[in-house]
């Protein structure tokens, strides 16, 4: 068993770690609470102790309606924060890798801004999970093509201090089986550990053909997650009790 680089403990709080360290760039805050820039991530960061200001705080930030996406996060919202999706998964942490030789296999590239439609085109055939027009802002993201065309792309999202998550592993249908992800995750994790930091990340818990690549590539359990998000109120009745609104058919994955 590898020993951590990095206090595991910022891995229980991925979300409000990032948003509050290397992401606060891309961040919005009011009080306690936070969420990134419309477009980047919907993932929003409440305290571990929520107390009813703190989620008054979060539907301000938010917007009345707005999905609260609250990734891994234990808290439970207000009665009146209607559910909108509830995901088992299942947290992995990679290997301590020491150094050795960059393994970047020719036709990897990185991916950038122009790119940005044939990601999103990739990510709506292959469902990796959330992903925005300025997701790729969050760090480096990599791509396979083949004829021209991006086949496989793999991420960094989240940045708890000293652990980066990998994300957005997928690839086409057509190409898979050729070991692009393998490829791509790998080079991740490389370049993550050349820099004292620890790779993790985050898969759904039904997801077998990605538990077993990232078993092959050395990731192993550190807990299990389950992904919620909840819907704002629309409105609240004066002197502060809330009306009752529900809504329904909106999907959530990791
Ligand atoms: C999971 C996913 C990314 C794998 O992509 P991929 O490029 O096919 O992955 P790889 O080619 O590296 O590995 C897939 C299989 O091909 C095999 N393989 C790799 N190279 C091979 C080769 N040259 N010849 C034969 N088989 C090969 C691997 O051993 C692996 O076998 P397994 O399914 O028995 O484990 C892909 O299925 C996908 O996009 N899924 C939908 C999105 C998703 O769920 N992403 C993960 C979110 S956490």
């Amino acid at each position: 068993m590898d020993t951590p680089q990095a206090a595991d403990t910022v891995l229980d709080d991925p979300v409000g770690r990032s948003l509050r360290g290397a992401h606060a760039g891309l961040a919005r805050r009011r009080g306690r609470t936070a969420t990134y820039l419309p477009g980047v991530a919907t993932f929003a960061a409440v305290p571990s102790d929520p107390a009813p200001g703190d989620w008054a705080d979060l539907a301000a930030l938010l917007g009345p309606g707005a999905l609260a996406d609250l990734f891994s996060a234990p808290a439970i919202p207000p009665a009146d924060w209607s559910p909108v999706f509830a995901l088992d998964g299942l947290q992995l942490v990679g290997p301590v890798r020491t150094g050795g030789p960059d393994p970047d296999p020719d036709g990897v590239v990185e991916l950038g801004a122009a790119d940005v439609p044939e990601v999103l085109e990739l990510v709506a055939r292959t469902r990796p999970g959330p992903f925005g027009p300025r997701t790729v802002e969050l760090g480096t993201y990599l791509g396979i093509r083949a004829g021209g065309v991006l086949v496989a792309m793999a991420g960094e999202r989240l940045r708890p201090p000293g652990w980066t998550e990998i994300s957005a592993v997928c690839t086409a249908p057509e190409a898979r089986g050729r070991g692009h992800a393998a490829a791509l995750v790998r080079t991740l994790q490389h370049r993550i550990t050349a820099r004292g930091e620890r790779p993790f990340l985050h898969v759904a818990d039904d997801n077998d053909a990605a538990l077993r690549l990232y078993a092959r590539l050395g990731f192993t359990e550190r807990r299990r997650v389950r992904f919620t998000g909840a819907r704002v109120p629309t409105s609240r009745a004066p002197g502060g009790s809330h009306l009752l609104e529900h809504h329904s058919g909106e999907d959530g994955r990791t």
